[in-house]
């Protein structure tokens, strides 16, 4: 289904959005059914399919007898099931197509600013010059933590993981916005996003600086969000900080192309806990704490230790050697919707030589270059259509601007807020969505006594 295809309108009550769908006319039209037969019972179903897809419930009308409860299709992993209508992002991931609202990556990722990539991902459409003004002001306005979460953060170790002093702190924010509950109201959610993304950079570079032991920096109100970041990274005697404009440039546009990516294990960890109607806060916290793992935001981390462990290109050989012989995997190879090249990592390495115009060359680029080489020649990653993804070279940019390795994920989630909020409120707003709760296969013991 395209993401121009459905649109949404208010429905009359609670202020809900309700789904208007216009499917595309694929095949005849009145034949667009499944006919399935049970061959335990002899019986025929017909099941609508609508933009592709069956209603999964549809399977619970066959039935062996009347004491069957229904079929229920067994999917661990979602790997073939769609949870959500989404008008937000569309990933053609064998054509490796991504596109945020029907834009494509490669004309948005370097003219656009992160945030105006964030209204376009939240609302829609890109803001006009004066909606681009009043949204730039009320998140830059909104970029300061209350002191005493200052405290707060000072009582993590101080070799905590800034990604765990985040996932606590942004889940700590709920108990400062006691509002924040009030889900379904417009006002009182666009204020927590705007929190939200406005806080968050905040909070990752107090993580930061508190792993270093360094005074806080807050905020500067003159600078562009990407600019604020860094200087409340590393601000130290200086009276006014100025960003490399390069180094500015290019954290926006790894913003940017982190900005959201459909249905996720963040994302929907995010709709997931937020479908419950708890606070975006709370929700947010449960999104960082999906991000964390080493198979999804983890992986560029794990992608710069592996190139550091390679060494040399002349070894890269023996590594692929036993990443074939299944002893470990290729870090930021591979993906589960793209089985082509990941169109942020072509980007990313386009951003990467940029990057290193200013902060010297990261001799692991040179190592990831053959690898990918090699690594693209071979079949049995060909053959699993296993190509680099936005982890491979993400990490060696951000090493090369002097970011220590567990501030990786962390610059992911800041990249990724603005995503996880539109889908929460999408979610949120539509009324085809109920509280998340899958089923199971049970396949316990069956009933016994003591
Ligand atoms: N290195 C070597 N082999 C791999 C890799 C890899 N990175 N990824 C997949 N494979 C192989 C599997 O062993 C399997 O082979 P088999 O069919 O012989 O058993 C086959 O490819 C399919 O792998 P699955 O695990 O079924 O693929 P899935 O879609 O579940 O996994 C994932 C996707 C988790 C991203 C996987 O490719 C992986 O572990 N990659 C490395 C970690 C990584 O880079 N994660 C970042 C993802 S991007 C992001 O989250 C922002």
């Amino acid at each position: 289904m395209g993401a121009a295809d459905v649109v949404t309108k208010p429905a009359s009550g609670d202020g809900r959005m309700k789904a208007v769908t216009e499917p595309p006319q694929i095949g005849p039209g009145t034949n667009d059914t499944l006919s399935v037969t049970d061959n335990r019972t002899g019986t025929t179903y017909e099941i609508p399919i609508e933009n592709g897809a069956v209603h999964a419930t549809e399977l619970r009308k066959i039935r062996s007898g009347p004491e069957d409860f229904g079929l229920v299709s067994y999917d661990p992993g979602f790997l073939n099931t769609a949870a959500c209508r989404s008008a937000i992002t569309y990933i053609d991931g064998d054509k490796g197509i991504l596109r945020y609202r029907g834009y494509p990556i490669e004309e948005i990722a370097e003219k656009k600013t992160f945030l105006e990539i964030a209204y376009l991902v939240l609302n829609g459409e890109f803001p006009t010059r004066s909606q681009a003004d009043a949204w730039v002001f009320e998140i830059t306005h909104h970029t300061f933590l209350h002191e005493n979460i200052k405290k707060f953060i000072d009582g993590f170790q101080h070799d905590a993981h800034p990604m765990g002093i985040l996932l606590s702190t942004i889940g700590a924010l709920s108990t400062f916005y006691p509002e924040a509950k009030k889900i379904f109201d417009a006002d009182i959610r666009q204020k927590q996003i705007v929190r939200l993304i406005a806080k968050t950079p905040t909070i990752a570079a107090f993580a930061f600086r508190h792993a270093a032991g360094l005074p806080y920096v807050y905020p500067d109100n003159d600078l562009s969000y990407p600019g604020n970041f860094l200087n409340m990274l590393w601000k130290t005697t200086e009276l006014k900080y100025t960003p490399d404009p390069a180094l500015e440039r290019a954290l926006n546009v790894l913003f940017v192309l982190h900005a959201d990516h459909e249905q996720n294990c963040s994302t929907s960890t995010m709709r997931v806990v937020g479908s419950s109607q708890t606070d975006p806060y709370s929700a947010a916290a449960a999104a960082v704490g999906a991000l964390y793992g080493p198979l999804h935001g983890g992986a560029n981390e794990q992608v710069v230790r592996m190139l550091q462990e390679i060494g040399s290109v002349k070894n890269i050989p023996e590594h692929i050697k036993r990443v074939k012989a299944g002893e470990f995997r290729l870090m930021g190879f591979g993906h589960r919707v793209y089985r082509n090249y990941d169109p942020r990592a072509r980007i990313i390495k386009r951003v990467a030589e940029e990057v290193f115009s200013v902060t010297g060359r990261n001799p692991l680029i040179d190592i990831a270059i053959e690898l990918e080489k090699i690594a693209l020649d071979d079949d049995y990653f060909v053959s699993r259509k296993l190509y680099p993804n936005v982890d491979f070279y993400s990490g060696i940019i951000y090493q090369a601007m002097r970011f220590p390795v567990e501030m990786f994920p962390v610059l992911f989630a800041i990249g990724r807020m603005p995503g996880w909020l539109a889908q929460w409120q999408e979610g949120l707003l539509d009324a085809e969505q109920k509280i998340a709760r899958p089923l199971q296969i049970y396949v316990g013991p069956k009933e016994r006594h003591v």
